[in-house]
């Protein structure tokens, strides 16, 4: 899809949707944001509220919000208008001093070069097509010190299952460009002047019903959905831990934390 399609596609879904975001439990908090926050932790220096933190496709703001707790300044930033207005309330209600808001894409951040100390992305890179240009961009905007954080789904090394994960993801959301393979995302930061220092691997728990309402999937799409979870072979309910109970289907994707500093 070219690149400001990509981006209307993303701002339609994620605008209609910002308030249902802002309410998901799993984004407020998981396994991925609590190794996050210990990676820029000592990062950042054990209690010393300095440093800035950019976190980008922050959606409703719960990243940038962990991170205040951290860091003297932190700029939550993400493509859509909505998000970004309920990434401000977010840190209003959760006492977010020094926690700023800035409507941005990924690949053109608000920032002066060598600004940011730890920069987060979690949740939002697969949905990002001009991966490349992104990583040159986080690369631009930190110091030649600081680190950059990605918390995000990722697919297996299987290519059946790598398949089947993307035929899924996009049936539920357009927006979606890509769940990479750990070897391929790894090797995509690396290819872009990134060295990764720590990988730490979590899982995201997601029931078909609210995952698909977060999402405002259409009902043909729903039960599409339906029945490639139900449907689905040995390998699939294995590596996504399916598990369906009558009409309630649950399952788990895999996600990767990784920690890497400019080479
Ligand atoms: C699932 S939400 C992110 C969740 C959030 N980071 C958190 O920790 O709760 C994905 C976000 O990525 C944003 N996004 C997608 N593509 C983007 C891009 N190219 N630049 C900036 N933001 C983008 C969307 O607008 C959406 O708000």
């Amino acid at each position: 899809m070219p690149q400001r399609e990509q981006a209307s596609v993303t701002r339609r879904q994620f605008g209609e949707r910002a308030k249902a975001y802002a309410s998901s439990a799993l984004h407020s908090r998981d396994e991925s944001l609590e190794m996050m926050e210990r990676m820029a932790r000592e990062h950042l220096g054990g209690g010393v509220r300095a440093g800035t933190v950019v976190d980008v496709g922050c959606g409703a703001g719960f990243t940038a919000a962990a991170m205040s707790a951290l860091a003297g300044r932190v700029l939550a930033t993400d493509l859509t208008p909505e998000m970004v207005e309920q990434a401000r309330l977010v840190g209003r209600e959760r006492n977010a001093t020094g926690m700023t808001v800035a409507i941005a894409a990924a690949s053109s951040l608000p920032l002066g070069s060598g600004a940011v100390d730890v920069l987060t992305c979690r949740y939002a890179f697969h949905h990002m097509a001009d991966a490349e240009r992104v990583l040159g961009e986080f690369r631009r905007v930190l110091k030649d010190d600081a680190c950059f954080l990605l918390a995000d789904t990722v697919a297996t090394e299987d290519a059946d299952v790598y398949a089947w994960m993307d035929r899924v993801e996009r049936l539920r959301d357009p927006s979606h460009h890509l769940n990479r393979s750990p070897s391929e995302l790894v090797g995509l930061i690396e290819g872009c002047g990134f060295r990764v220092t720590e990988q730490g691997e979590a899982r995201v728990y997601l029931d078909l019903e609210s995952w698909v309402q977060r999402s405002a999937t259409p009902a043909a799409e729903v039960g599409e959905l339906r029945r490639l979870l139900m449907e689905a072979g040995a390998g699939v309910r294995e590596a996504f831990e399916v598990d369906q109970r009558g009409d309630d289907i649950r399952f788990s994707w895999p996600v990767m934390v990784v920690k890497a500093v400019k080479r």
